[in-house]
């Protein structure tokens, strides 16, 4: 039999030599895009990413009762049930720390591990820091301390309390995945479009009836947990709430807050109020009554470093007092960056 000649068809495998590597070229371009952030393939179906880092395991229970560890749990106990351990009635007049029985994860949700709920992964890489409302290099121990004079409406923890080294141990802790920057996506609060327009304290009040009243209540004052220390719905104005001068008492702050975390069963996966509702219901609960502090006047020695919504003078600027409680804020926003070239977000 004679053999059939090898017919080798040379233009075939050029043509998908050509193929392949053209493909190759295509497929890198898009991943280089892709990693320079010009594309996006949205996989986990929302715009709003986040890090991964929110997804890792942060449950305590996994701790033995090593030394060390005893004292990361104390931490993380003390800030799921603050006033058990430092407020009022804790049983101890000596250690009472903070004012109200808020306790911190009222605000810093899910532990301090919920996105845009000023989660605290990674702060400990964020200190010390410079602070504007001091106009200093600040130390982690006086960040919590500004939440304990303000948003606790109490006093400052000595720094080498046992107390305040548990809550930094938590924090350490929690830092255990974090970037050496300590930056990451969904830390703080989502931004939101601030109206331009005053805030809309009749709508405020009508979202707060149809919305938030089934927990926070009809006064306000929220509905304590069965073990008598810690609120199972936290107080949003009265005698028992944040302060005057702590970060939620500013319309924009809250407004963000608000947004994506409440309803409590929401996620900024799926926002539920409309931006214009969050500030509106944000300008109502910041209009009610509230403890004062003292000495807010000292507050920015640098004038200019002050967030827009700050709702007690001095400013910098010729807004009234009014104005920087309920809006408009684009005009201050714009005088801020027509005068001094600064860029105001809050
Ligand atoms: C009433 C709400 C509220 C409570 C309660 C509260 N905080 Fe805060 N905390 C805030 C707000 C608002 C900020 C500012 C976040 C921002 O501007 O990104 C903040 C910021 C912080 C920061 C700095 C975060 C950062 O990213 O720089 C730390 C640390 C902190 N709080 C710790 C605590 C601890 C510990 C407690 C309990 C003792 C506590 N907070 C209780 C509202 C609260
Ligand atoms: C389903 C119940 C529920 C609803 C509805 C709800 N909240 Fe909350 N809210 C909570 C809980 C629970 C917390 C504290 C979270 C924690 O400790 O885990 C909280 C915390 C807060 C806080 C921070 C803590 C404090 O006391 O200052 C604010 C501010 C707040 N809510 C405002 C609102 C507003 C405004 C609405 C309506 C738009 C609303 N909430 C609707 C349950 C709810």
């Amino acid at each position: 039999m004679a053999k059939k000649p090898l017919h080798i068809n040379y233009k075939k495998i050029i043509k998908l030599t050509l193929a392949y590597f053209i493909s190759l070229l295509l497929l890198s371009i898009l991943t280089l895009f892709w990693h320079l952030d010009i594309i996006s393939f949205d996989y986990k179906g929302n715009s709003k990413q986040v890090d991964d880092i929110f997804f890792m395991n942060y449950d305590i229970a996994q701790l033995d009762d090593s030394e060390e560890n005893k004292i990361v749990k104390y931490g993380f106990e003390l800030f799921q049930n603050t006033p058990k351990y430092i407020g009022p009635d804790n049983g101890n007049s000596e250690k009472v720390y903070s004012g109200n029985r808020l306790s911190c994860n009222n605000c810093h949700l899910q532990a301090g591990t919920k996105p845009f709920a000023a989660p605290l992964i990674g702060v400990i890489n964020r200190f010390p820091q410079y602070r504007g409302r001091e106009n200093k290099i600040g130390t982690i121990e006086e960040r919590i301390n500004g939440c304990f004079v303000r948003s606790m409406n109490g006093k400052m923890l000595p720094p080498e309390s046992e107390e305040m080294t548990a809550l930094v141990a938590y924090l350490k802790w929690l830092n255990h995945y974090a970037p050496k920057d300590g930056n990451i996506n969904g830390q703080g609060f989502v931004n939101i479009e601030i109206p331009n327009r005053a805030i809309n304290l009749e709508n405020g009040k009508q979202i707060y009836d149809n919305v938030c009243v089934r927990c926070h209540g009809i006064d306000g004052k929220g509905v304590k947990s069965s073990n008598g220390f810690t609120y199972q719905y936290p107080p949003l104005w009265g005698n028992d709430s944040y302060n005057n001068g702590a970060g939620m008492n500013r319309v924009i702050t809250a407004a963000q807050f608000i947004k994506a975390n409440m309803p409590f069963d929401e996620t900024y996966e799926s926002l539920k109020l409309t931006d214009e509702e969050a500030y509106d219901v944000a300008g109502y609960i910041n209009q009610m009554q509230r403890p004062i502090k003292t000495n807010l006047d000292q507050d920015f020695p640098d004038l200019l470093k002050k967030p827009v919504s700050t709702p007690y003078p001095p400013y910098q600027d010729p807004f009234s007092m009014e104005q920087h409680q309920k809006g408009p804020f684009q005009p201050i926003i714009e005088f801020y960056k027509k005068t001094y070239n600064i860029n105001k977000t809050k």
